[in-house]
């Protein structure tokens, strides 16, 4: 049996379990690697210190778009500093995000440029927040990046914007959503796209997958997410968790 990657997980957020318990829970379902991206700027030491500590997390270091307003210059030093170890296997989780408040668009689109030129600089994957935004952040990666590999996490567009995505190269993670019974477009996209373009995430600890939608997430139910694509494109879970795993271990370096 081949195992499963969560490619988005912030494990640090979870608040009904233990990390020790987390990670145990992960390993019991066949999840063996995590990776952990930061959000806020003060996650960012946060998470790099999970990653030096335990073997199965690594992590991506970058300011949710959400939180574009608490960016400063000086995190730039600072992210270099720590991608110089080879747990930081991108820089994340950055983007757009029009949905909460689009009183600072522009600030948020300054913010993510610097971000996708740091990631170029240190020659690391880009993992995507798009939140409503799928043009400007298409338009805004099509610009700016030179180099990086490119995620979309939580993908959240149509199938049509998915074809669109992995033309360019870039991979398209998908997380619970997909096990929701009238997640009609979600599961179109699982269907459509090429498996070499795969990745599983959970962005734990939100978007549970069904059977246990409302509770808390974690990064256990990457397994139910794997189920439902298996059944989805008939295939077996191993093959989906071989073809995943695989995809996550060439984007990453892993
Ligand atoms: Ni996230």
């Amino acid at each position: 049996m081949n195992y499963l990657i969560d490619t988005h997980s912030h494990i640090n957020m979870i608040e009904e379990r233990s990390l020790e318990e987390i990670l145990q829970q992960a390993k019991e379902h066949n999840v063996k690697k995590i990776i952990v991206p930061s959000a806020y700027p003060s996650d960012i030491e946060t998470v790099y210190n999970l990653s030096q500590k335990y073997e199965e997390i690594y992590c991506y270091l970058g300011v949710h778009p959400s939180e574009a307003k608490d960016w400063d210059d000086s995190l730039i030093d600072k992210i270099k500093e720590f991608a110089k170890s080879p747990k930081v296997v991108g820089i994340g989780e950055i983007g757009l995000d029009y949905y909460w408040d689009k009183s600072f668009n522009n600030i948020q689109q300054e913010v993510f440029i610097k971000q996708i030129q740091l990631a170029n600089e240190l020659n690391l994957p880009i993992n995507i927040h798009d939140r409503e935004a799928h043009k400007d952040t298409f338009d805004i990666l099509k610009e700016h990046n030179k180099n990086s590999k490119v995620i979309m996490h939580c993908f959240s567009g149509s199938k049509e914007f998915a074809r669109e995505c992995s033309q360019e190269g870039w991979y398209i993670a998908i997380g619970g959503v997909v096990t929701f019974k009238n997640a009609i477009k979600m599961k179109e996209v699982a269907t459509s796209i090429p498996l070499d373009k795969l990745l599983l995430e959970t962005d734990a600890p939100y978007l549970t997958p069904v059977p246990f939608r409302g509770k808390e997430n974690q990064p256990a139910y990457t397994k139910f997410i794997a189920e439902e694509i298996a059944n989805l494109r008939n295939l077996t879970i191993d093959e989906i968790a071989k073809i995943t795993t695989n995809n996550a271990i060439e984007v990453f370096g892993l």
